[in-house]
């Protein structure tokens, strides 16, 4: 099987499972073409590690969101199901290994450390996704999944003491807003960012989003 067989095969497999507006194909798409960019301004980036580790990365995005417990987490199950998936399509071990590597470490709270340029590589495009106006457009689209209003009547403080609990997780995601989210997590992303040209993309949607929420704030206290 040639790798262009098995990257269709892929992308096949990840379109019947990822259902969720904020984390379908086109979602997978966007970071897999960020992984691209970026990978032009690294040294011996492996396309043949990177690609699959795009296309797969949120494969159990749907298991964690539809999980009451808390305990699944994506990117640790996204990691095993990939495992079985590559193993199918006669992918050599020591690739799905490196593969399962960037796919457990692409999200924040795993705890594990991207340590490879094509983990780390797609840490930077899957970050870069949510800021600037696709991540603007992502947060309004959970927040219309999860009926979220746009403000909360509390303060910031408040809120996170009565709605997250251990890990930044959150009680109630019908409590949470598109505001809140870019206060605590959305304006800090161009730091924890890896890859030079990550960081200035990131600066540039940055400035763009805050912008947008200064703009809304305004209106919301009919300022504007
Ligand atoms: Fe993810
Ligand atoms: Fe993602």
């Amino acid at each position: 099987m040639n790798t262009e067989i098995k990257h269709k095969k892929i992308i096949e497999i990840v379109q019947d499972k990822l259902t969720c507006s904020a984390h379908n194909l086109d979602h997978v798409f966007r970071v897999y073409n960020l992984c691209l960019l970026l990978a032009k301004y690294e040294k011996d980036v492996k396309l043949e590690i990177l690609i699959p580790s795009a296309l797969l990365h949120d494969i159990a995005r749907v298991e964690e969101s539809q999980d009451k417990t808390g305990e699944i987490d994506h990117a640790v199950l996204g990691s095993v199901i990939a495992e079985d998936i590559l193993r199918n399509l006669e992918y050599e071990e020591d690739k799905i290994e490196k593969i399962k590597h960037c796919i457990i470490t692409h999200r924040f709270r795993t705890g594990n450390e991207p340590n490879s340029i094509e983990a780390k590589i797609l840490f930077d495009s899957d970050k870069l996704d949510v800021i600037g106006a696709s991540g603007i457009a992502r947060i309004f689209m959970l927040a219309g999944q999860f009926g979220q209003r746009l403000t909360v009547d509390e303060t910031l403080n408040d809120y996170l003491k009565s709605n997250t609990v251990e890990n930044g997780r959150l009680k109630d995601v019908s409590k949470h807003t598109p505001l809140i989210e870019y206060e605590v997590k959305l304006k800090k992303i161009p730091d924890k960012l890896y890859t030079q040209k990550a960081k200035e993309i990131g600066k540039e949607r940055l400035n763009f989003m805050e912008k947008y929420f200064n703009r809304l704030k305004l209106e919301i206290d009919c300022m504007k």
